[in-house]
């Protein structure tokens, strides 16, 4: 994408204009105070980072202690947070920035000392081989039900705080995740075994807070973030997750994000689209309705014009430098990028 279109205004939605196509990826900062509230380190933080992007995604916001992924993670899981929200989403729409909260239920990527003695669930009672994690319980048909309560209430909460919408966070191998994965769910009921009952977990919790959503009287974005793809064996495939797009577009999604290591990566799981990029074959399932975000070692204008996709997402090199964007728009040149200057060889 040329600099230019990036950092022009972009109509997400009928009724939801962005400042520009860049996007402040979603980064859990642990910052929060103990109890999830938002503190003066967020606000600083997005304030600082705001005014430069379209959208501004606020990491990792848990739904309920059960679902909570670390210590420091900002609390979407009682009335009592909409308070601290509301002036997060303030900061974040004085800047410009469409304010969007990632709703997360860890999972079974979290232990009984993050989620303060609540248990941890998942699909099925199968323990992570990676984190600081612990074999978790599988969750009763009444508990699927209880969380999915969950994220509607949190959705409620964004609301009343003032959010322009919020994010499902169904990347990076959290609850929403797991019940795409046939490494992680083996369940027999309706939720488990094959693709139709593997997507059933997300396409709910996305249809029923959409429901929420549309009662309410101002434009309300809801988008979703997915991982392309599992490496470990009998894991997600990104065939799997093509099928889920589509879905998701069927729904009705605002958005459906790309959490890559790469912006450009290729499939590996899927040897008939190897040579095509994550990010062109997600948009070929989901078609022009759905604008599909990137990310992954985005920051520079070289890789600006290499991406392709609708919406350019960006971590690390707003973590190091908040006004990064400044750089890259006056001169196309992001500090300490080769100038193509040289000092000679003989003068060091
Ligand atoms: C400190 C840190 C925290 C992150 N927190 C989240 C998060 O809460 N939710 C999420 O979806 N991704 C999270 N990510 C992933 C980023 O959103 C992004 O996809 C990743 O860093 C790749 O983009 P980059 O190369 O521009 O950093 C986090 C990454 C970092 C470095």
């Amino acid at each position: 994408m040329k600099l230019d279109q990036l950092f022009s205004p972009y109509q997400l939605t009928k009724d939801v204009r962005l400042q520009n196509r860049l996007v402040m990826a979603p980064l859990n900062m642990q910052s929060s105070l103990f109890n999830g509230a938002v503190s003066q380190n967020d606000l600083i933080f997005h304030a600082r980072r705001a005014k430069y992007v379209g959208i501004d995604v606020v990491g990792s916001a848990y739904i309920s202690d059960s679902g909570n992924t670390a210590y420091g993670s900002i609390s979407a899981a009682d009335d009592g947070k909409v308070k601290g929200l509301k002036q997060l989403a303030t900061v974040i729409r004085q800047g410009g920035s469409a304010a969007i909260l990632q709703l997360v239920h860890a999972g079974r990527m979290t232990n009984h000392l993050v989620t303060k003695g609540q248990p941890v669930l998942a699909p099925s009672p199968v323990e992570a081989q990676h984190g600081r994690v612990e074999t978790p319980t599988e969750m009763t048909s009444a508990q699927i039900e209880t969380v999915i309560q969950e994220f509607e209430q949190a959705t409620h909460r964004a609301i009343d705080a003032g959010f322009d919408g919020v994010e499902l966070h169904g990347a990076n191998t959290f609850l929403l995740q797991q019940f795409m994965s046939p490494a992680s769910n083996q369940r027999t009921d309706e939720f488990g075994g094959s693709l139709a009952n593997r997507i059933r977990f997300a396409a709910t919790v996305v249809s029923r807070i959409m429901k929420v959503a549309n009662n309410v009287s101002r434009p309300f974005i809801i988008g979703y973030r997915l991982s392309p793809e599992e490496i470990e064996p009998n894991g997600l495939t990104f065939g799997d997750n093509l099928v889920l797009m589509k879905t998701l577009a069927a729904l009705g999604v605002d958005y459906i994000s790309l959490s890559m290591k790469q912006y450009d990566q290729t499939p590996t799981t899927c040897p008939e689209l190897k040579d095509q990029r994550v990010a062109d074959a997600a948009k070929l399932a989901v078609g022009d309705q759905v604008p599909i975000m990137v990310a992954g070692h985005l920051g520079t204008q070289f890789g600006f014009e290499r991406a392709t996709g609708d919406l350019m997402a960006v971590g690390m090199k707003f973590l190091t430098t908040p006004d990064w964007p400044a750089h890259v728009k006056n001169s196309g040149i992001q500090p300490g990028e080769n100038q193509g200057v040289s000092i000679p060889y003989t003068a060091i």
